[in-house]
């Protein structure tokens, strides 16, 4: 099968297109033909290899496994032993290991039925962004009016934790370029700030809870903005130096007092794509897919997700 691969770290330029053997199936496994991949900036850390205290666990001097790609969309091609939840012939959607190839192995209980009204490029776009979204909303604990701003809110994680904070209640402040105003105001926020031409701190505004996924402000900063006892996520980035990244701003964060810092790593779940996928086809929650590369282009999907001109969610297809 045709798989992406990178057998040692750096940017766009490591990813080549290989033939591998069809994967194995242990138990409890399944083989997904996969129709469509999405991509996350999970992928790019596993592709350079930063923050480099990620190399403890994906390899030192180079990754241990060569392939990349979690989210995916697809038809079960064969199942391995124990499996009862899906059979040959389902059209699915979930994580997997290794969904930027033709063929892709997942666990079955991290797969659940692709929703209906979608199309597959539209669920592949759900998944991580869509759980990650999901899980940092649930931190935020009872939603109605209270006031919550999401930084990167014209991105895959910001897309739907926007629609979903709005959905149920809250009063959403999305922060994000100007270009993405009329994208996330269709989502359903309320306030859109600029950063590049407004500091979302300034101006009196308090908000109940900031979950962040842009981390293009110290935590300091956001402090002053955020109600006493409220909840500042720290939901990942891409800025912060080479060995620790975002986990920098966990360490500025043990010296802010008087609200309530958390450090949020989501984890793949079967119950959530299930919530996401009831969502999706009540018109809760809508794909925010915006972009579709052939695999080969694996490198240009990539620096696209970095350049981050596209609104929402780009996807690969074999
Ligand atoms: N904690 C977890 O478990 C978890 C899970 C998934 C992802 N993540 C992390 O969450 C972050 C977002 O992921 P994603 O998949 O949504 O990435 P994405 O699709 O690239 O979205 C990031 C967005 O941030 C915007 N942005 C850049 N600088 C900003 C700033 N200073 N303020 C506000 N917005 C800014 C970008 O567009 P504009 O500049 O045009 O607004 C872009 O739309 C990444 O760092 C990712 O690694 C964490």
């Amino acid at each position: 099968m045709r798989a992406v691969v990178r057998r040692e770290y750096g940017e766009t330029g490591v990813l080549r297109v290989d033939e591998l053997d069809e994967p194995e199936l242990a138990e409890g496994r399944v083989l997904v033909r996969v129709k469509a991949a999405g991509v996350n900036m999970a992928e790019w850390h596993l592709m350079t290899g930063l923050p480099s205290i990620a190399r403890l666990a994906f390899g030192l001097a180079r990754p241990r496994n060569p392939q990349l790609g979690e989210d995916v969309s697809g038809v079960v091609e064969r199942v391995g032993p124990g499996v009862t939840r899906v059979a040959v012939g389902d059209e699915v959607f979930g994580s997997a290991a290794g969904s930027w190839a033709e063929f892709a192995r997942a666990r079955e209980d991290l797969l659940r039925p692709k929703p209906a009204n979608l199309t597959f490029e539209e669920a592949a776009a759900i998944p991580m962004a869509g759980y990650t979204a999901l899980q940092a909303v649930r931190r935020v604990g009872s939603l109605e009016r209270r006031q919550v701003a999401v930084t990167g809110a014209g991105g895959g994680v910001g897309s739907y934790a926007v629609q979903l904070l709005s959905a149920r209640g809250a009063r959403v402040t999305a922060v994000c370029s100007a270009a993405k105003a009329e994208f996330v105001r269709r989502l359903g926020a309320h306030d859109v700030v600029d950063y590049a031409a407004t500091d979302p701190t300034d101006g009196g505004r308090r908000f109940d809870a900031v979950l962040d996924f842009a981390g293009g402000l110290p935590v300091r900063r956001w402090k002053r903005a955020i109600k006493p006892g409220g909840l500042l996520l720290l939901g990942g980035s891409e800025q912060g130096g080479t060995v620790l990244g975002p986990l920098g701003r966990s360490v500025q964060s043990v010296f802010v007092r008087g609200v309530r810092v958390v450090t949020f790593l989501a984890t793949a779940s079967g119950d959530d794509l299930a919530e996401l996928a009831a969502s999706l086809e009540s018109g809760e929650l809508r794909s925010t897919l915006s972009q579709v590369y052939p695999l080969a282009e694996a490198g240009r999907a990539v620096d696209a997700l970095r350049a981050a001109t596209h609104p929402g969610k780009i996807v690969l297809v074999p």
